[in-house]
């Protein structure tokens, strides 16, 4: 990508779309547009064609999907199953239909199905059996996923996709109702320690793996693809780093000095015992990641005391 093109980030306000968004800038990237949601739904065809006409966008980054737990997955699956689809859709076919040079596609690596060999190579996606309480959404990015890989195929098309590990960082959720491991872990800590709490109980024996990026990470990934990589296969992105839950538990309680005792409750359920991809695709193009769990859990913990403990975010 040249400083000066035109590149079209969908879904900036999100996680990891302000991420790209930071990470292009930092890189001197000058010419970048972005519409909220309320501006331009991207499940509505025709006025998702009428933007790509109007700015004609040479790069585009597809961050934009509709995100949600277990909870919400499992209660809403035509919503997450519709939505998905249509933003992949709606967003390839506009930008393939107007000349868009190159895009890079947002996949997940919690859509490959249940019963992989760890860690997980690209090749097992659409494999074996998918998770029931997310299948709309896995099918739905799945076929997102795909659809850039046919248009490799079928025209040559330039599109590409990532699948990504778990991602922390800037612009995480808070939110005790709807959020992810590590920023609950965080806010759980942190309230901990503020209250004197003792004890803290951990689900489980702690000993199941997981593997997590830090979004700055991911958005370098994603730039460094669309600056590096043309084939026709998407390619895992992660940082191949596994971490139990039980260590994950400790760097979070040291980072926000939390001194209490931490104990296992064996009786819970530990969940899937490893999830881990297998990102030596892109590692062997010359990308490493930059944080390690322990910085970038301590960057996050910056964030969540500045934006959210002092800033009196609604998220608190
Ligand atoms: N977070 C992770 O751990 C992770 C890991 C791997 C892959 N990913 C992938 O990365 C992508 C982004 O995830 P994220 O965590 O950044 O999610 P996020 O924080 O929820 O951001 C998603 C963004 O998409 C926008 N959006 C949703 N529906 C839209 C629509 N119909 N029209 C226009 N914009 C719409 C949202 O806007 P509103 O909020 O205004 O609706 C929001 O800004 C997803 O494809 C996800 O699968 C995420």
């Amino acid at each position: 990508m040249e400083k000066g093109a035109k590149i079209y980030v969908a879904g900036h306000n999100g996680m990891v779309g302000s991420a790209i968004v930071r990470e292009l800038k930092k890189q001197g990237y000058t010419n970048i547009i972005c519409r909220d949601h309320s501006t331009l739904d991207l499940t509505r065809q025709a006025e998702v064609e009428r933007f790509f006409e109007q700015e004609k966008p040479e790069y585009v980054f597809v961050a934009a999907a509709l995100v949600g737990g277990i909870r919400a997955n499992s209660e809403r699956p035509v919503e997450f199953g519709l939505v998905n689809m249509q933003i992949a859709c709606n967003v390839i076919k506009s930008a393939f239909d107007c000349g868009v040079k190159k895009l890079l596609y947002l996949g997940s690596a919690c859509i490959y199905p249940n019963d992989c060999d760890f860690p997980i190579k690209e090749d097992a996606l659409l494999s074996g059996r998918l998770e029931q309480t997310n299948e709309a959404y896995a099918i739905a990015k799945s076929f997102g996923t795909r659809l850039c890989e046919y248009y490799h195929r079928e025209y040559g098309a330039d599109f590409v996709a990532v699948m990504p590990a778990n991602c922390y960082g800037e612009n995480d959720s808070f939110d005790p109702k709807n959020c992810h491991v590590i920023p609950a872990l965080i806010r759980k800590y942190h309230e901990a320690k503020q209250n004197g709490v003792k004890q803290i109980e951990l689900w489980g024996t702690g000993s199941a793996k997981r593997e997590f990026i830090y979004v700055d990470d991911l958005a370098n990934a994603c730039v460094f693809v669309m600056n590096n990589y043309s084939g026709n296969s998407f390619l895992n992105v992660g940082t191949s780093e596994e971490i139990s839950i039980l260590e994950l538990t400790k760097i979070i309680s040291e980072t926000v000095g939390y001194t209490g005792e931490i104990v296992c409750d064996t009786s819970k359920p530990d969940g899937k015992l490893r999830n881990v991809i297998d990102s030596s695709r892109l590692i062997s193009l010359g990308w490493k990641p930059k944080y390690t769990i322990r910085t970038g859990i301590k960057k996050l913990y910056e964030f969540y005391l500045k934006t959210i403990v002092n800033g009196g975010s609604g998220n608190e």
